[in-house]
């Protein structure tokens, strides 16, 4: 079922009404990265499941919940959890929580995700900024009849992820000594994690990170004119000369350990945001 823009702003207006007030930064935090959510000064807690129209999130290690309160002394809006292709949510239920954010004011949007390093000379447990996607969905959020109050039928996407944000992490990388790669991310629908020849044929066509997420909200967020930056935590070496398997429980665990330099990175981001 296609999401509407009446339910967008049904799903906006019930959340303006449990106190959320113009929130300045969006944050969507990817698997085993919800960490930064102990940084934030909590004013308000909206579980997803309580908000009209949003999807709940059945994966057990994304916890579904709307956090908006202060971080850094900016009021932020975050998303603790999110949805994938992969549990059967359409793309407008994907990226319905982007659109409200914009509707609710967020004027800049920070992402977070787990992914695998295609590009071998990201070690696992670096970070990766995104300097731009490859869309390998089966599904585009912007199929079907434009949203007109949202944004352009065909929007640009020369530069998906803001110039502005992206340097402004680089710096903020440099000064803090936070290892921060960059690359083109591809997205894939999953749940299973890729082949060997899967591997070698992201890599072939540009890919230097591979993850089941981001792409969606990157697109809707471009379509409605949000700034947007992504970050992603490699949490495994897609090498298929010699591939290891790999469990969620490897991936959480290394996303855990890394996932503290991208506190470091979103904090202080959104200290100058
Ligand atoms: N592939 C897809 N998604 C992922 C991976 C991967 O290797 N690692 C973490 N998320």
């Amino acid at each position: 079922m296609k999401i509407t823009y009446e339910q967008i702003k049904e799903s906006a207006a019930f959340i303006e009404q449990q106190g959320i007030a113009k929130p300045h930064v969006g944050i969507i935090l990817g698997t085993g990265l919800g960490g930064l959510v102990s940084s934030i000064q909590i004013i308000k807690e909206i579980d997803y499941a309580s908000i009209p129209n949003f999807p709940v999130s059945t994966v057990e290690s994304h916890k579904g919940k709307l956090i908006y309160g202060e971080l850094e002394g900016k009021k932020v809006l975050a998303m603790q959890g999110r949805f994938h292709y992969y549990e059967g949510y359409n793309m407008q239920q994907i990226t319905l929580p982007v659109r409200v954010m914009k509707l609710l004011g967020v004027q800049q949007l920070l992402i977070s995700n787990a992914a695998g390093a295609v590009n071998l000379n990201y070690k696992k447990g670096s970070l990766m900024l995104l300097d731009d996607h490859i869309n390998l969905l089966p599904e585009n959020p912007l199929t079907g009849k434009n949203i007109n109050e949202l944004g352009p039928r065909f929007p640009d996407m020369s530069q998906p992820f803001d110039k502005n944000i992206n340097q402004l992490l680089k710096k903020t990388a440099k000064e803090n000594n936070v290892t921060l790669h960059e690359g083109v991310y591809a997205s894939v629908p999953g749940p299973n994690l890729e082949t060997r020849a899967e591997y070698r044929y992201i890599k072939l066509i540009g890919g230097d990170a591979v993850g089941m997420s981001t792409v969606p909200e990157v697109i809707v967020a471009n379509h409605m004119n949000l700034p947007c930056a992504a970050v992603s935590v490699l949490t495994d070496e897609c090498n298929p000369d010699n591939l290891h398997p790999v469990s969620l429980q490897e991936i959480l665990d290394v996303a855990a350990e890394a996932e503290k330099g991208l506190i470091t990175l979103f904090k202080k981001v959104v200290a100058c945001l």
